[in-house]
């Protein structure tokens, strides 16, 4: 039997997005949780689940640039097979991002390339966008600009505020975010360049879930 692909998840927050990815970890299993903030929700998630945390509090860290550092260092020595960025709000430094390409993946809670950067739900709603969504994407240098892998669409409502949508939103994040860890974990989703390429079965999978492929992996 080959080795298990080994996933490292970095997080923030509250954790929801490494709850489903626990709950459904079919093809991968998570070797350790990272997180930049000491009382980041998901590390109590991870522990439940007996998963390795370890934190990186800002305070421990002459700068913010000290401190991504010392997380990625620490990334580089668990060597896993891919960096799930599940909420994780530092910017990833661009020499990693680089070094790392094809072996790290985001969530962005927009339909990229609408809205990236922060408060997406609000901007999508100012904005009267008729839908808004997800997307999973691998990590280039730049913010919110790597090679999509797939997304999911809600429709907006009238009377929808940020958190009726957010919520709407996470529904899907939760659904498309473990389906391509374990895509990736089964070598049916790939990077070359910066094309992104699924197998015919996943193609045919994310059409009957509703999940969008940009048209460079569907061809
Ligand atoms: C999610 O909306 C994700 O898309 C964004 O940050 C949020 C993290 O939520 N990158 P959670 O910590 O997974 O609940």
């Amino acid at each position: 039997m080959s080795a298990p692909f080994q996933v490292a998840v970095l997080l923030s927050g509250r954790g929801s997005n490494l709850r489903s990815l626990i709950d459904n970890r079919y093809d991968f299993t998570i070797r350790a949780v990272l997180s930049n903030k000491a009382d980041a929700g998901g590390l109590a998630i991870a522990a439940a689940a007996g998963i390795e945390v370890q934190t990186f509090p800002r305070a421990s860290f002459a700068s913010v640039a000290e401190q991504k550092t010392a997380i990625f260092d620490r990334v580089a020595k668990l060597d896993v097979d891919l960096i799930v960025l599940a909420g994780f709000m530092l910017i990833v430094p661009p020499e990693v991002a680089e070094h790392e390409a094809g072996r790290i993946v985001n969530i962005h809670p927009a339909l990229l390339p609408a809205f990236p950067g922060i408060d997406t739900h609000a901007r999508a709603l100012a904005s009267n966008s008729a839908e808004h969504g997800c997307t999973v994407h691998y990590l280039d240098s730049g913010v919110d600009t790597g090679p999509i892998i797939a997304q999911a669409a809600v429709s907006c409502r009238g009377d929808d505020d940020e958190h009726t949508l957010a919520a709407r939103v996470l529904v899907r994040e939760h659904q498309i975010y473990p389906w391509v860890v374990n895509g990736i974990a089964r070598g049916e989703i790939s990077l070359a360049g910066r094309i992104v390429t699924l197998s015919s079965s996943l193609r045919s999978d994310a059409a009957q879930r509703g999940f969008r492929l940009p048209a460079s992996v569907a061809a």
